[in-house]
């Protein structure tokens, strides 16, 4: 474990390194416990670097065997070395080879970086600073080198080996041992190296290119499973499809593979040409995979397969540049989920995510600029705000530009680009040549942190004919950053009249409006639409085109109209969700002082319109009928925070718009019964997701344990199963009805670790404070194991992260319950145990009590000794 040293990287320090290393050949000679890397690197010192100038390369926790020049042993006194560090005290010339053998254990290392053993495969994970832990190296995205490895290995227990770019040979050895060689002709950082060894199931197929180029594709996954990779092969050829009209982008090696790996601390990677994945994000088919997996394996298998072109052919000169890769590369996901699936009912689902995920973080102690400028350790910043915030900004240079703009713009940056590793600089600079804007202020969304947020007030002269818009802007302060700029905020809008169409508008003052967007560059900016006969509902930030916060002045009955009307549709949900939030945080005001909570009954009347109308599709009407989590209305409320309280105020209005609409949702749910084959697309799982909502609000009322019980019982896929479960254990917990359920589930799934962790999701986001006992009594199941991040997240990243009355108990003791897992996990594995800990980044908002006692647990991780740089990190971030 690399513990911490307080050591902090600052990107003002960045500089090109004394030495380059344009290739290097690899030969593994794999073996579980000691497996030898000899490299022999080509490497070259920078013009302008003084001969001598010592050569450092980087390590972890590496064991050196033995270290040569241009072929000749090397003296002791020439080098110095340690597990972190290999220095040439004083290279030769200014090229030579360099070459390096080390022993690694890939048996013992758990924390899943570098090369190690999943299921008895050899598999890597490099990125970010993983490849140190294979070979000393200049292990930094800047050094480019061709890779020739050479694998070899016993042939009975690694029948498969596989690196990165093309099959070059393989062949037969004494002792029944065989090897393969691979080369990749295309230069690469260090983090996209990967290797595959072991005895696996192959799905193949091929695919070809716009210029003819026939690729041969494999997704490998455990013998057995091969078809469960359907799914994911045929998102696969589509994303090539779809890169290739959208961006003019095409693959370029003469092989594409897969392997899916039960032990992942992430989704998935990108190594080139050999993408490595979580087997959570390859396996799928309907008995085992909810339609949300489905999404997510399409959305991955996509987002790694685009960082083909953003990420590896144009890669990022340092990890300050993350977003560089990761938020366009989002960007490039959602887009194609949105052209595969429903734009609206994608864009709603994105801006839940980023409201869940990204906007806490960048409320909070954790919060960084989408281009951090400082860090203690790079993967505590594969964040929220480097993924989703980054692909925003990439979405509001697109609303600026507009579409033929940008996509000009990127045409620029893979020409200008390919084969760089390039910075967020060079990236908005080929925006302003192709569009002759400048983005200097713009470039503050990658800068400053912070969630800005917009009020705005509007008033309508009817003698004038004038709409008047009071708008202001603000950013509040972040860690390290207590003065905030002004930001370019491009918000789209529409001003609704009666009949539900956008009004003409004549001349405006105050801001610049163009093409349905108004920019907002200044602290305060009064805007006047001038030739307006009837007063207009204002619709603002449209497809949330501005990942801000907004307080809009507006009546009731302006939310209702455009919850109703509205031309977009992301609006119309948001209309509608902003009403229930409202409606929410009253209760929750009510239920602390000691009322019962009371609602408007034209917000249930509104809720049954929705479900009933035909002309809106069952995803969209699914997404409107879901109430605000209990997180998203605890940061809607912001302090003070009693998760209880907000708890029973959701619950009352659940059960008073279940009641109000029990007929029509009875109906509803029997109309959406459908008995065709199974289909994961938007439409059915549109379908089965309305139903589902459905179910979730009639489980509530007389009857709900059986009427649940039957939904699970009669389920003929892992979506309706899982529903079922989830509204027993959750709503009817104890219930003769759902015991037989969780119990039924073990049985049918206890030997698949992928459905067993839907099973402990279920019960670890149970509600209230009997959770923590049911989550510490199956951290002792047999399918659960501490070791596997897949199973950690589900059972305890479930419990801290998405169970607001669990974890949250009064007494406190959920969160030692967390302090003492997160250490256990970190023994093994500090990188997830950091992400692990993330889940108190919003101690601060909660209520006195059960804030001084997050407050201790997380002073009692401190305490330890030794802890690791990752976890030390985020502990030490979420305290000041
Ligand atoms: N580049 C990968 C992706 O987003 C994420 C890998 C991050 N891994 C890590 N250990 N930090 O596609
Ligand atoms: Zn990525």
């Amino acid at each position: 474990m690399r513990t911490d040293t307080g050591q902090v990287f600052k990107l003002e320090d960045y500089r090109p390194s004394d030495y380059l290393i344009p290739a290097i050949d690899m030969a593994f000679a794999l073996a579980p416990d000691a497996t030898r890397v000899v490299a022999t690197l080509t490497v070259e010192r920078r013009q302008g670097v003084a001969a001598g100038t010592p050569l450092l390369l980087d390590g972890d926790e590496l064991k050196l065997v033995r270290v040569e020049i241009d072929g000749k042993p090397l003296k002791e006194a020439a080098y110095a070395v340690t597990p972190d560090q290999l220095t040439i005290l004083a290279p030769p010339a200014a090229r030579f080879s360099l070459t390096i053998e080390t022993e690694v254990n890939p048996s013992a290392n758990s924390a899943l970086m570098g090369l190690y053993r999943s299921n008895g495969v050899y598999c890597t994970q490099c990125e970010a600073e993983g490849f140190r832990r294979i070979t000393y190296f200049l292990d930094r995205p800047d050094i480019l080198s061709v890779y020739t490895v050479r694998i070899e290995a016993p042939k009975a227990e690694a029948p498969l080996l596989l690196s990165n770019g093309n099959p070059v040979r393989h062949g037969e050895l004494a002792g029944g041992r065989h090897f393969a060689e691979w080369h990749d002709p295309f230069p690469k950082p260090s983090y996209l190296f990967a290797l595959v060894a072991g005895d696996l199931g192959r799905l193949a197929d091929e695919f070809t290119t716009m210029s003819g180029r026939k690729v041969e594709l494999g997704i490998y996954v455990e013998h057995g499973k091969e078809a469960l990779a359907s799914y994911a092969m045929d998102a696969l050829k589509r994303s090539m499809t779809w890169d290739e009209e959208k961006f003019g982008r095409e693959y370029d090696l003469d092989v594409f593979n897969i392997v899916a790996v039960s032990d992942f601390n992430m989704g998935a990677m990108e190594n080139k040409g050999l993408n490595i994945f979580n087997d959570k994000y390859v396996l799928a088919d309907q008995q085992t995979a909810t339609d949300a997996d489905f999404a997510n394996i399409e959305a991955i298998i996509a987002h790694e397969y685009f960082h083909n072109w953003t990420g590896n052919r144009i890669t990022c000169r340092d990890w300050f540049q993350l977003c560089l890769k990761e938020g366009l590369t989002v960007y490039r996901d959602h887009e194609f989920s949105a052209d595969q699936r429903s734009r609206p009912v994608k864009r709603i689902a994105e801006v839940r995510t980023l409201r869940a995920h990204q906007f806490p973080e960048d409320q909070g102690p954790l919060a960084h600029p989408v281009r951090p400028r400082r860090y203690r350790e790079i993967n505590n910043f594969y964040t929220a705000t480097v993924y989703e915030k980054g692909s925003e900004v990439v979405r509001m240079i697109r609303t600026i530009l507009g579409a033929e703009m940008f996509r000009a713009g990127m045409d620029l940056y893979f020409e200008r680009h390919d084969g760089d590793a390039a910075t967020i600089d060079d990236f908005l600079k080929v925006f302003e040549d192709v569009s002759g804007q400048d983005l200097s202020q713009f470039a503050l969304w990658y800068h400053q942190a912070g969630t800005p947020h917009v009020t705005v007030s509007s008033a309508y002269n009817a003698s004038t004919h004038e709409f008047t818009l009071e708008i202001e802007q603000s950013s509040p302060p972040t860690p390290s950053e207590s003065r905030k700029r002004l930001m370019h905020i491009p918000l789209a809008f529409g001003l609704v009249g009666p009949d539900g169409e956008d009004l003409a508008f004549g001349e405006v003052s105050g801001a610049t409006v163009e093409d349905g967007v108004l920019h907002l560059h200044k602290r305060r900016q009064t805007v006047v639409f001038k030739g307006l006969s009837e007063r207009p509902v204002l619709s603002l930030n449209r497809g949330f085109s501005a990942p801000i916060t907004l307080s809009l002045e507006q009546k009731p009955e302006d939310r209702i109209f455009l919850a109703g009307n509205d031309g977009d549709a992301f609006s119309r949900w948001q209309a509608f969700n902003t009403l229930l939030t409202d409606a929410l945080i009253a209760g929750f005001r009510r239920m602390l002082g000691n009322r019962q909570p009371e609602f408007a009954a034209s917000l249930g009347e509104l809720a049954g319109r929705i479900a009933a109308n035909a002309s809106l599709e069952p995803a969209f009407r699914a997404l409107a009928l879901t109430l605000p989590a209990e997180a998203d209305i605890a940061r809607e409320i912001g302090k003070g925070i009693d998760p209880d309280a907000i708890f029973a105020a959701r619950e009352a209005l659940a059960r008073s718009i279940a009641t109000v609409n029990e007929e029509g949702f009875r109906q509803l749910y029997a109309e959406l019964n459908s008995d065709g084959p199974f289909r994961p697309d938007a439409d059915g799982a549109g379908r089965r997701a309305l139903r589902n909502v459905l179910l979730d609000y009639l489980a509530l009322l007389p009857g709900g344990a059986e009427f649940a019980a039957l939904h699970f019982a009669s389920a003929t896929n892992m979506t309706d199963r899982a529903a079922g479960l989830t509204a027993l254990a959750h709503r009817h917990a104890g219930t003769p009805q759902a015991v037989d359920a969780l119990a039924r589930f073990e049985n049918e799934y206890s030997s698949d670790a992928l459905v067993m962790d839907k099973w402990f999701l279920i019960q670890a986001s149970a509600p209230g404070p009997a959770a923590l006992d049911t989550v510490r009594g199956l951290t002792a199941h047999p399918a659960f194991s501490i070791g596997n991040p897949n199973r950690v997240r589900s059972l305890i990243g479930t419990f801290a992260g998405a169970n607001q009355t669990g974890f949250h108990r009064a007494d406190g003791e959920g969160y030692r319950f967390f302090a003492e897992t997160v250490l256990e996990v970190e023994k093994r594995n500090p990188q997830v145990a950091a992400r692990l800990a993330t889940a108190m980044r919003s101690w601060r908002s909660l209520e006195p009590v059960r804030q001084g006692k997050a407050r201790e647990a997380l002073v009692s991780i401190l305490k330890v000794e030794k802890l690791s740089a990752d976890l030390k990190d985020i502990i030490e971030r979420t305290l000041a």
